[in-house]
């Protein structure tokens, strides 16, 4: 796939040259017993810090597999992966959580929030185990929801919400501890266009503040809004651009 990105007045910040993820020989095989399915082969992946990558391609090609070995929720069969500067190869399960806990913020199709507390107790759950005090929590908490429009919203709990609205919150969730990277897999999925565009709106304003986001799509539209388009069909990486984003 070839995709020319337009460049535009309100494109964002250019990589800062400081590559969060490092990724090179990364091959993953999931072993089922019966079949053995090789979901990822020699992927070499370099992301740098302040960089907004739309990760594309068919459905079975290895999207999801790649994320979460981007994200910690996994590890690698072989290959070598710096996150932060940090080799995450061969560190216990709980060196791996703990990498996640610190660097990751994850946003998922499903919005994955706890549906008996408010908007506010779910931003604030990471903080939990993440040793911040209960007045930073809440602050933080609260500032958060501000920033992706939510801030008449602290008390609704999710299903008092609308889907995008709990994306958003989803979001201000994922900023939380502050993670060096961002990962969403498919955070559109289930929205309709409107709000989705919206949410891929909250996305490039992050990447502007220069955050580094790396977002799953199926959507052309929400990928042509990235600095840069990852397309990956049957494990390996077949294009790699980068553009100027548009707003
Ligand atoms: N836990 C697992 N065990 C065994 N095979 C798996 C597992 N997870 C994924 N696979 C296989 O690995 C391949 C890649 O799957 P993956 O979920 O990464 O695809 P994807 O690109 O995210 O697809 P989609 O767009 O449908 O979400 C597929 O063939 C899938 O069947
Ligand atoms: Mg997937």
């Amino acid at each position: 796939m070839t995709v020319v990105l337009e460049s535009s007045p309100a494109a964002g910040p250019v990589p800062q040259g400081e590559a969060i993820i490092r990724m090179e020989n990364i091959r993953k095989v999931y072993d089922t017993g019966k079949v053995k399915v090789e979901a990822l082969k020699e992927i070499d992946l370099h992301i740098e810090k302040g960089e907004l990558v739309a990760i594309v391609g068919p459905s079975g090609s290895g999207k999801s597999t790649l994320m979460n070995l981007i994200g910690c929720l996994d590890t690698p069969t072989s290959g070598r992966y710096e996150l932060g500067g940090e080799n995450v190869a061969g560190v216990t399960r709980d060196q791996l959580a703990d990498i996640r806990n610190r660097r990751v913020g994850f946003i998922f199709q499903n919005f994955n929030l706890l549906p008996h507390i408010t908007s506010a107790e779910n931003v604030e759950m990471p903080m939990l185990f993440g040793g911040v005090s209960v007045r930073e929590r809440h602050d933080r908490a609260r500032r958060l929801l501000s920033l992706v429009g939510l801030g008449d919203r602290f008390d609704h709990k999710p299903t008092e919400l609308s889907g995008g609205q709990m994306q958003r919150v989803a979001i201000a969730r994922a900023l939380a501890m502050e993670p060096d990277i961002i990962l969403a897999d498919e955070p559109t999925g289930n929205l309709d266009t409107s709000s989705g565009s919206d949410i891929m709106s909250i996305f490039s304003d992050l990447w502007k503040q220069g955050r580094t986001l790396v977002i799953i799509t199926h959507d052309p539209a929400l990928a042509r809004r990235a600095s840069r388009i990852v397309e990956i069909r049957d494990g390996t990486i077949t294009s790699d651009e980068r553009g100027e984003a548009r707003s």
